[in-house]
C-alpha cells in the first residue's frame, strides 16, 4: 500500500479527482494518508474532511522566517510517513532539504504542456492567459516528478487539449482540467502504485506491460 500525502493550496479539485479514483478504484494499492494546505481557506481542506482524510494548514505566513517555516512544513510532512508526495495545485516552493529527500517521490500537476508555459510565474490562471495571448491551438498538462528546479523535472504523463474559438482565460482552464488534468494525475499515481514509472537518466519510463488502465 502506497501512502500519499497530498499538498494542496486552493479549490482542490485535482485533490478530488484522486480522492475519487481511490475510492472507485481506478487508483489501486493507496492509501491517501493526509493533506496539507498553506491556506487556512483552502476548499481543498473541506474536501478532505468530507473524505475523512486528515488536514491540516501550515502556512509560510505564521512564521518569522521562510527557514523556520521549511524547517516545521518538513516536520509536519514526515509526520505522515509519505511514499509519495502530490503537489495538487500546491503553489508553495518546496524547500530543497524536502526535494533531495523524497527525490522522484514527489509529483506536480502544471496546467500546460511542458516546456510552453512554464517556469517561475506561470501558475493557474495565468498559464491560460498566457496562452491565449500567444494564440497556441493545443494547450494541456503535465504530471512531473519534481526536482530542484520550477517544472524541470522528469515528466511522467501529458494530455493534449484543443483551443476553441471564444475561450477566456476561466473556458480554457476548466476544460484543461476536464479533460486533462483530473485524468493524468489520478492516473500518474496509480502507475507510480503499481512499480510501472521509473526515472532513467533524467527521464521517465513507463512499463506498459502491465497493461492499461481505464483512461488510456
Ligand atoms: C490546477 O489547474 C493546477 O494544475 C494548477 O493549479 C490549479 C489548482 O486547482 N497548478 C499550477 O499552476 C502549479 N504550477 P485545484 O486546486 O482545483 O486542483
Amino acid at each position: 500500500m502506497l501512502n500519499v500525502l497530498a499538498l494542496v493550496s486552493g479549490g482542490g479539485t485535482n485533490l478530488q479527482a484522486i480522492l475519487d479514483a481511490v475510492a472507485q478504484g481506478r487508483i489501486k494499492n493507496v492509501r491517501i494518508a493526509g493533506v496539507i494546505s498553506n491556506n487556512p481557506k483552502a476548499y481543498a481542506l473541506e474536501r478532505a474532511k468530507a473524505a475523512g482524510v486528515p488536514g491540516e494548514c501550515i502556512s509560510p505566513k505564521n512564521f518569522a522566517t521562510r527557514d523556520e517555516f521549511n524547517e516545521k512544513f518538513l516536520e509536519a510532512v514526515l509526520s505522515y510517513k509519505p511514499d509519495l508526495i502530490v503537489l495538487a495545485g500546491f503553489l508553495v516552493v518546496i524547500p530543497p532539504a524536502m526535494i533531495s529527500k523524497y527525490r522522484n517521490r514527489i509529483i506536480n500537476i502544471h496546467p500546460s504542456l511542458i516546456p510552453s508555459f512554464c517556469g517561475t510565474g506561470y501558475y493557474g490562471l495565468k498559464v491560460h492567459e498566457a496562452a491565449l495571448e500567444r494564440g497556441v491551438k493545443v494547450v494541456g498538462a503535465t504530471v512531473h516528478f519534481v526536482d530542484e528546479g520550477t517544472d524541470t523535472g522528469p515528466i511522467i504523463l501529458q494530455k493534449a487539449v484543443e483551443v476553441q474559438l471564444g475561450d477566456t482565460p476561466e473556458i480554457l482552464q476548466k476544460r484543461v482540467m476536464e479533460q486533462a488534468e483530473w485524468k493524468i494525475l489520478p492516473q500518474a499515481i496509480d502507475l507510480i502504485a503499481q512499480g510501472r514509472v521509473q526515472v532513467i537518466n533524467g527521464k521517465t519510463v513507463i512499463d506498459e506491460s502491465a497493461g492499461k488502465t481505464d483512461d488510456e
